[in-house]
């Protein structure tokens, strides 16, 4: 396990006003989030606000997204209450989805969670050996995830900042993205899809948790979108989340060196349409790395969430 980080204590300079209007947090919130424990300081911390600057470096060249739409969305707004939504919206299916995907992990992954949010599924990866990374730009979501954990927190390392501006010390063995792409509007997923890919190293995985792609079936089709409108209006109002069709990451994916392993889907209370789904890519080694790449490819391909009548995978994966 890493140890954990030193605990940087610096007080911020910059006065409050030099915040955006729309920072997740102050100062009053970063401190507790440092308190002590926090493996970001509260500069660290001031940078998920998003404050133009800010936006300038994440942007740098990298980025997906201009000044104006790194300022629009922030779920700090609904830390409190996301967790409590998610569960009324789904039954709880959307925890378990995010839980299924630990059975991926072998002992030792280093995995990634990118707008890990509250971090519902921490304790999953930590319960099967994986060594995880939880990224978010709200700090109050962080803080969330952090007091989920206790003192498994120590386990897991966190950071307050933007998926473009993440400086990895090398890619990891699998990144999941549960209900994160949708943050992004549709001229900008393509460059997300690119920068989570990049964050994988080649044989290791992609597990996109979300909505589940539109149904050939016109009727499933539009119970799909029907049941995906709701919360796109409230995240709209709520967090400025971008407005966007349903999405399907199979084609984008499929472009950018990503083969696709296997597509879980859960239903909600065990009826209608698949809902919700995994999609498990796995990034296409390089003839030069292929003999290099590890075991999460392949604990991919032996996991199994098919225990369940909700789940489908394996074939039927690339006709949903
Ligand atoms: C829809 S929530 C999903 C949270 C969680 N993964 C889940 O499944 O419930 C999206 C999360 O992504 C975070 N986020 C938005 N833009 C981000 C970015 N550019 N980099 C990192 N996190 C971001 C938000 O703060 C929020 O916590």
């Amino acid at each position: 396990m890493p140890s954990p980080p030193p605990v940087r204590s610096s007080r911020p300079r910059t006065p409050e006003a030099g915040l955006a209007r729309h920072a997740d947090h102050g100062r009053a919130d970063c401190g507790p989030v440092d308190g002590g424990r926090a493996d970001y300081s509260r500069a660290d911390c001031r940078r998920a606000d998003c404050r133009r600057a800010d936006c300038r470096r994440a942007d740098g060249g990298r980025a997906g997204y201009g000044r104006a739409d790194c300022r629009r969305v922030d779920y700090s707004n609904v830390a409190r209450v996301y967790d409590l939504l998610s569960w009324i919206y789904t039954g709880g299916q959307i925890a378990r989805l995010k839980r299924s995907q630990a059975a991926r992990f072998a002992p030792g992954t280093r995995v990634l969670y990118t707008g890990v949010g509250t971090g519902e599924e921490l304790a999953s990866a930590l319960d099967a050996g994986a060594v995880p990374t939880a990224l978010d730009t709200s700090a109050a979501m962080l803080e969330r995830a952090r007091t989920r954990l206790g003192p498994r927190a120590r386990d897991v390392q966190f950071h307050c900042d933007d998926v473009f501006a993440h400086e990895a010390p090398a890619p990891y063995d699998t990144v999941v993205a549960n209900f994160f792409l949708n943050v992004f509007a549709q001229e900008v997923l393509p460059r997300a899809l690119a920068r989570l890919t990049e964050l994988v190293r080649p044989g290791g995985l992609l597990l996109v948790g979300d909505f589940a792609p539109p149904l050939a079936h016109p009727v499933e089709r539009a119970l799909q979108r029907a049941y995906y409108w709701p919360p796109l209006v409230l995240f709209r109002l709520l967090t400025r989340n971008p407005w966007h069709p349903l999405y399907d990451y199979r084609p984008l994916a499929l472009g950018s060196g990503l083969t696709l392993l296997a597509h879980d889907c859960v239903r909600i209370f065990g009826f209608g349409p698949r809902w919700l789904s995994t999609l498990s890519f796995v990034k296409t080694p390089s003839p030069s790395n292929a003999a290099s790449s590890g075991n999460a490819a392949s604990s991919g391909n032996a996991a199994s969430s098919g225990n369940s009548p909700n789940f489908i995978q394996g074939a039927d994966a690339h006709q949903r």
